[in-house]
């Protein structure tokens, strides 16, 4: 332990020993509830900026140490955050992306436009082998967008049998003649991406027929079947569940597994002008954690369709993208989409982990926008260096929940941390039993300035609780290629009184206990 982190263990401690405790939180860990799947914590990574070429991918020749011309260093600092899967192509760019543009040997391959992203001229060198390589290296899943708005079922049924065939045609060959002897394992694939908008602009009654066309054409393996995941609605809409649910009917040519959906917050909520990624004043500390909210409604109306129209549970949500988006810096390409990322990321990342789990029995995967260098990024990278982000962190303490099973929490008393007559939680709890036997508890206090005084109970006494707190200095402390470290979590320690614990949650702050 660090003299840092020992020092804000006993910070900790003397609060919760001299503070009566406001907020009881009882833990019902005698009944376990649905199982929070590990996917809820995947990532997503697009053509798009910096988040494949320079964060990623440097190539073989690069100086930056790598392997195969995956950057060593960003590679180990995901690996650590145990990725369970991630999605790729895109994103608007799956919709204009031509999968044999990104195979066979590199310096043959087909030089085309990012019409998505910026105009840049996309040189092929990440395709199909190297993410494959990629979730192989990480121990992630594939989850694979293909092309609907501009792509065919042929062309998708052909990349299908690309990754996934293991018979002598034609195209398990080719597979092979570029280095792949055996198929890759295809857990995912998404038919298109935002059908609604770059995907196509198409009305859900359209795009509902069109997923039927597409998906009756997936023809893996029995063995390599990936789950098939629709494309759905955005922000607060349920109709596009709806539409998918009502009018897809499963057959032994056709199947739905899931329905994605997408939700980013803006600060301010207005598109042309998102608010700063720093300093930014308390008024968007406070709107970007409400708007951020929200998903709590999105998930539950979207929930409810689903309920009504599959009751066997088994259609899957997906929010296969979420997170914050902010204006671009002054002078950086507005087509990169770069950003900084503060405590408030974190903060707000927690926030959303545990409304993930309040819906844990239907919501099957989420896919944070996006993986390094673009949005609400892990990893930042400039040049040679490298930084992990209050995001990555967030991920790291949050990850004893991956494939946990929830615990029933009830929180009483407690308080609202309220600014401009608007009011949200200032404590948010959830509470899983790990794969390891231990129960884990989450707390974020989205108060600028008030620590929470926490009792925490359960169906036992506990004796003691030890775990991770991330906070920092400021509502926008963040890390800079000077300074990497300024944002990291501690190690915190407490001993219990009478069987039940008292934590003092500290301002802005999120903290991840084991519970003896
Ligand atoms: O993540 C950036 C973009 O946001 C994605 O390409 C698109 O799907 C969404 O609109």
């Amino acid at each position: 332990m660090t003299v840092r982190s020992l020092l804000s263990s006993l910070l900790l401690l003397l609060l919760s020993s001299t503070v009566a405790a406001e907020t009881r939180v009882r833990l019902e860990d005698d009944k376990p509830g649905p199982t929070i799947d590990k996917n809820i914590y995947g990532q997503f990574a697009e053509h798009l900026g910096r988040g494949i070429y320079g964060g990623i991918w440097v190539g073989e020749g690069s100086s930056i140490p790598n392997t195969r011309g995956m950057r060593n260093d960003v590679v180990q600092a995901l690996k650590d955050l145990r990725i369970p899967v991630v999605r790729w192509p895109g994103g608007c760019f799956a919709d204009q992306y031509h999968w044999r543009d990104g195979i066979g040997p590199r310096n043959q391959r087909k030089k085309t436009v990012n019409a998505s992203w910026g105009g840049v001229v996309e040189d092929n060198a990440f395709g199909t082998h190297e993410f494959f390589d990629l979730v192989e290296l990480l121990g992630a899943d594939a989850y694979v967008s293909v092309n609907v708005g501009t792509g065919s079922p042929q062309e998708m049924a052909e990349w299908v049998e690309y990754m996934t065939s293991d018979a002598k045609g034609t195209l398990a060959n080719l597979r092979r003649a570029n280095g792949r002897e055996k198929p890759w394992r295809l857990h995912f694939l998404g038919v298109g991406n935002e059908a609604w908008g770059c995907g196509g602009s198409m009305t859900p009654e359209y795009y509902t027929n069109v997923y039927k066309q597409f998906a009756t054409f997936i023809k893996a393996p029995k063995d390599n079947q990936p789950l098939v995941i629709a494309s759905g609605g955005s922000n607060k809409e349920t109709n596009w569940t709806q539409q998918l649910l009502g009018n897809v009917k499963e057959s032994w040519t056709l199947r739905l597994d899931g329905i994605s959906h997408h939700y980013y917050t803006l600060p301010t909520g207005n598109w042309d002008r998102k608010g700063a990624a720093i300093g930014f004043p308390e008024e968007e500390w406070f709107s970007t954690l409400s708007r951020t909210l929200e998903i709590r409604g999105i998930l539950a109306s979207n929930v409810r369709v689903l309920n009504q129209l599959d009751k066997k549970n088994k259609v899957g949500f997906y929010l296969d993208e979420w997170g914050t988006w902010y204006d671009s810096a002054a002078g950086a390409s507005q087509s990169d989409l770069y950003q900084q990322n503060s405590l408030r990321d974190a903060v707000l990342a927690a926030l959303n982990f545990n409304a993930f789990h309040e819906v844990a029995e239907r919501l099957r995967m989420t896919n944070i926008a996006q993986m390094v260098n673009v949005l609400q990024a892990m990893i930042l990278t400039d040049g040679e260096r490298m930084l992990v982000t209050p995001t990555y962190h967030a991920f790291h303490l949050y990850r004893p929940f991956q494939g946990a099973r929830r615990i029933p929490a009830s929180v009483r008393g407690g308080s609202d941390y309220r600014l401009g007559g608007k009011a949200i939680p200032k404590l948010s709890v959830t509470a899983a039993v790990g794969s390891d036997g231990k129960l884990y508890l989450g707390l974020v206090n989205t108060h600028p300035k008030d620590a929470e005084q926490v009792r925490v109970e359960r169906s036992k006494p506990i004796t003691k609780a030890s775990g991770r707190m991330l906070t920092g200095a400021s509502l926008d402390a963040h890390n800079t290629f000077a300074e990497p470290n300024r944002v990291r979590p501690t190690n915190v320690e407490f001993t219990a009184a009478k069987g039940t614990l008292d934590v003092a949650v500290p301002p802005r702050s999120i903290v991840v206990l084991a519970l003896e």
